[in-house]
């Protein structure tokens, strides 16, 4: 056993990069499976950089080492060392083969990371997870994403026990062994590098589709479950044709292999692996039928199975140099998803998600100990930078250039790029050169984005010369010091705006160019400080600025009350509109907190409250438009953080509101919507129960009587998961009498269902104020709950300690230092979930001072345990500022 001391705090530097003096052309793999024991033989036949002397080194880690041998040679033990995680053998030289026979314990492996057991020893299924850098698990072997080679794969298994085998590539033969066993081989023509491949053993069942690509290349479509979930793989399926048609159509990008392969599993800790052929998934983002996924969950599967669909292109057949250039596959392949989802469904209700998440998950991650360029400088720990960061903010970088291209431009450079880096590990200087060199402009001036941290402040203000008849519009941008980044670059920040006059008209814009005339305009703010004149206005204008959230910046401009209210009517933007109800909402909330401007609160109300009453919006907008901005994003706005009161002022925000528009009035409209709303997917039967919810929650902040009553018959009656767990969500959250049995009804319906059970889980931790910590300690107690499973851990966990402020920010500390100790059990087994996970303390230097002493102590607590992983300790550290 050989393993890098786990808490060795030694960064890798992105100005470190050298090529690889040793590449792998191709590697034959054959493997022997078994629960307890897996034998993996490993063929590499190795080229050498002649400009470079280094000795072969491999990379791998826990594996036992049974037999090397090298040109067919057994090696002496003299020849080679094995230690710290890297094999180092002497004697190689260019064309050499090197094999090695290693042995694997998949049943042991809590980790989820390489070859592990899926499931119960007695049923489950052995499968692969290799990102980042899980294939030094399974065999030794330049484990970057930088060497690319051909693989072939052979799996002998019990015929029995692992009827299915699979294994990325095409299919190239399979039989008998003799003995009880079978195997099955599998050639990838495409080279690859290590982190994509993957096998799957086990009792599975399928279902399949013919496709063929737009360039006639027929394809067998597989998707793959346990036996009690095949039936809820239909969803799934369709959503993949829908993403290969997609690419083939926006990107001209059509599939390369014969089949391609999808797998659910119920351990992950992820939420779903792009492997080349072979797609393995986290059965929350595959399983769907109405009865256990909700439309949330429906559209999730939907956007995670184009992702990684997407990534065959961007990804796979053109993949990432090294890790520091991760968002060039993720970023963009967030981007992909986001334009593939908003053709499929509401562009703009699907850039209010986004921006929504952008929101909640980046920019706190931007504005803590945390922060990190979209492309880091360095890590410790490679899967720590998976991060809303690197995705979420990636994809706004590559919406920036896009927007900047235009549609024709954008495609004319993305073409460029993929067939220039075609079957290559590529940076993000190829990305925005290609994409630049097509249509010949510089775009290098937004590599500075990728590698500056923080979100930049846009503060805006304008003046209106009655005299001149003209508007000064001024900004001024600046981004605060970040871990490591005192000083901050002014960034070219493309800013798309409008003005609106007094009766919600657009003016035609004049700034003296060649766009003139114009009623929307894209300005690039490159300097710390702009001003553009605006001429023949003839009065002072409604500006809406950052117009479909162009930029992922925060927008500071004074807004009257009556300036929001008049965008949020008349608004052509759907994101903008959206966006003023929300700058109008927390102005409300502020009002509410300290008493001032109070005519926030009537402005508010009254423009909502004529929404509710106008039959013409659509309901899933106004369901929107009716959430204030999350906790989370009240919380970004404070500079000292006090959880509980953030919630008690939200949740009288929307009290206030409720009253506003009347308990008969929701009343009505709930029972509309009951009667009215299919049970479909459609978006119409969507939107009814999303606002139907949405209602049902304001109604019980007037009449928690009548609204409690309506949803326990809701939730014993619904035929779709959404409308039963909208309504136990209810029940629940507002400790009606009525929760104990609509959540032991919901058990004994749903106790089978793992994923179901996720969500009774959830739905508990999520009970807001002191009393969630008892129940999540009884519910960590509950025999349904282990920390062995990802999904569950973030269920209970997760949904306790980074959706449920109140719950989590005790004032005596008893969250944080019950989390701790969690945190401690959890990374011995899975340090990937644990390192997640702890990311939760990440805003605590902004928690008001009780607080922010007692978190400050549980994670110095974890910070001095001498045994965390590499993952864990490097977060925690991180977060103290070490
Ligand atoms: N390549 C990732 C999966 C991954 C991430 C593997 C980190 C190993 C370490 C995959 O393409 C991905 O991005 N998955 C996302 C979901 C996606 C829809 C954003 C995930 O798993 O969260
Ligand atoms: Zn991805």
């Amino acid at each position: 056993m050989n393993a890098r001391p786990d808490n060795a705090a030694s960064s890798i530097l992105l100005s470190q990069y050298r090529p690889p003096a040793w590449r792998v052309e191709s590697v034959e793999l054959e493997f022997d499976l078994g629960i307890d024991r897996t034998e993996v033989l490993s063929r590499l036949t190795l080229r050498r950089d002649p400009s470079q002397q280094a000795p072969l080194r491999l990379d791998g880690e826990e594996l036992e080492l049974l037999s090397i041998a090298l040109d067919g040679k057994a090696l002496a033990t003299s020849a080679y060392r094995y230690a710290d995680g890297v094999l180092e053998v002497e004697g190689v030289t260019d064309g050499s083969v090197l094999e090695t026979r290693v042995a694997l314990d998949p049943a042991n492996n809590t980790a989820l990371e390489g070859l592990y057991l899926s499931g119960t020893r007695e049923a489950g299924f052995l499968l692969t997870q290799c990102e980042a850098e899980g294939f030094r698990h399974i065999a030794f072997f330049p484990d970057r994403p930088d060497v690319l080679a051909s693989y072939t794969v052979t799996l002998r298994a019990d015929r029995t026990r692992f009827p299915v085998l699979l294994a990325g590539g095409n299919p190239d033969g399979s039989g008998d062994t003799g003995d009880g066993r079978h195997w099955a081989r599998f050639v990838d023509p495409h080279p690859k590098p290590s982190y994509l491949f993957a096998l799957v053993a086990g009792q599975l069942e399928k279902i399949e589709r013919d496709y063929i690509t737009a360039d006639g290349r027929p394809v067998k479509l597989v998707i793959w479950a346990e036996g009690d979930a095949i039936d809820r793989c239909h969803y799934a399926m369709d959503a993949l044709e829908r993403s290969m048609r997609w690419d083939e159509q926006a990107y001209g990008r059509n599939y390369d292999l014969d089949v391609f392969h999808v797998v659910a599993t119920h351990d992950f800790n992820m939420g779903a692996m792009e492997n080349k052929g072979l797609n393995i998934f986290n059965a929350k983002y595959l399983l769907a039928d109405p009865d256990t996924a909700t439309d949330d969950e429906y559209r999730a599967v939907e956007a995670v199975v184009a992702h990684e669909y997407f990534h065959n292109w961007s990804g796979n057949r053109v993949t990432c140099r090294d890790w520091f250039q991760l968002s060039l596959k993720e970023g963009l392949t967030v981007f992909r998803e986001q334009q593939f989802s908003a053709d499929m469904n509401s562009p703009a209700l699907k850039r209010i998600e986004d921006v929504s998440l952008l929101r909640r998950a980046q920019f706190p991650e931007d504005a803590g100990p945390l922060a990190h360029p979209v492309r880091p400088a360095q890590y410790q720990e490679i899967n720590n930078f998976y991060t809303a960061t690197v995705y979420e903010k990636g994809s706004e970088l590559v919406r920036m250039v896009a927007g900047k291209l235009g549609r024709e431009g954008f495609r004319r450079g993305m073409d460029l790029y993929f067939e220039r880096n075609d079957g290559r590990a590529a940076t993000l200087e190829d990305f925005l050169g290609a994409l630049g060199e097509a249509n010949a402009v510089d775009l290098m001036p937004y590599l500075a984005w990728y590698g500056q941290a923080g979100t930049p402040r846009i503060k805006a203000s304008g003046q209106y010369d009655d005299a001149k008849r003209c508007y000064t519009l001024r900004l001024t941008q600046r981004t605060a010091p970040t871990p490591g980044q005192a000083e901050k670059a002014a960034l070219p920040i493309p800013i798309k705006l409008a003005l609106f006059d007094a009766d919600g008209g657009m003016l035609p814009l004049h700034l003296g160019d060649a766009e003139d005339g114009a009623t929307e305009r894209v300005i690039v703010l490159d300097r710390a400080e702009q001003s553009l004149v605006f001429a023949q206005v003839d009065a002072e204008p409604v500006p809406s600025l950052l117009r479909g959230f162009s930029a992922p910046t925060i927008l500071e401009f004074d807004y009257s009350p009556q300036q929001l209210a008049l965008l949020l009517r008349h608004d052509a933007d759907g994101f903008n509109r959206w966006e003023a109800g929300q700058q109008l909402a927390a102005q409300a909330y502020d009002a509410l907190r300290d008493g001032s401007r109070t005519q926030a609160v009537q402005a508010w109300c009254d423009a909502l409250a004529a929404l509710f009453a106008d039959g013409d919006i659509d309901d899933a907008l106004l369901a929107d438009l009716l959430t204030p901005p999350s906790e989370i994003e009240l919380a970004e706005r404070e500079q000292e953080v006090d959880p509980v009161r953030i919630h008690d002022t939200r949740r009288a925000l929307q009290g206030v509101l409720a009253e506003h528009i009347g308990a008969e009035a929701l009343a009505v409209r709930y029972r509309t919507l009951m009667t009215q709303a299919g049970d479909g997917l459609d978006a119409a039967s969507q939107a009814g129960r999303r606002l139907k919810q949405c209602v049902l929650e304001l109604w019980e902040r007037v009449d928690s009587a009548s609204a409690q009553a309506a949803a326990a018959m809701q939730c014993a009656q619904a035929r779709t998961m959404t409308d039963r767990l909208a309504a136990l969500a209810l029940l629940v959250h507002s400790e009606s009498a009525e929760a104990t049995t609509a959540l032991a009804q919901f058990r004994t319906r749903h106790g089978n269902d793992p994923l179901a059970m996720d969500k009774w889980f959830a739905v508990q931790a999520m009970v807001p104020g002191e009393g969630a910590l008892a129940r999540v300690k009884g519910l960590a107690a509950d025999p349904a709950f282990t920390l062995k499973n990802p999904n569950r851990v973030r269920a209970l966990l997760g949904g306790w300690a980074r959706s449920n402020l109140s719950g989590f920010h005790r004032a005596d500390g008893a969250g944080y230092r019950y989390l701790a100790d969690r945190l401690r059990e959890l990374d011995a087994l899975n340090p990937q979930v644990a390192a997640r996970l702890a990311t939760v303390f990440n805003g605590w230097r902004r928690l008001e001072q009780g607080r922010r002493e007692q978190a400050r102590a549980a994670i110095a607590s974890l910070a001095s345990e001498s045994t965390l992983s590499r993952n864990l300790g490097e977060i925690v550290r991180s977060m103290l500022g070490d």
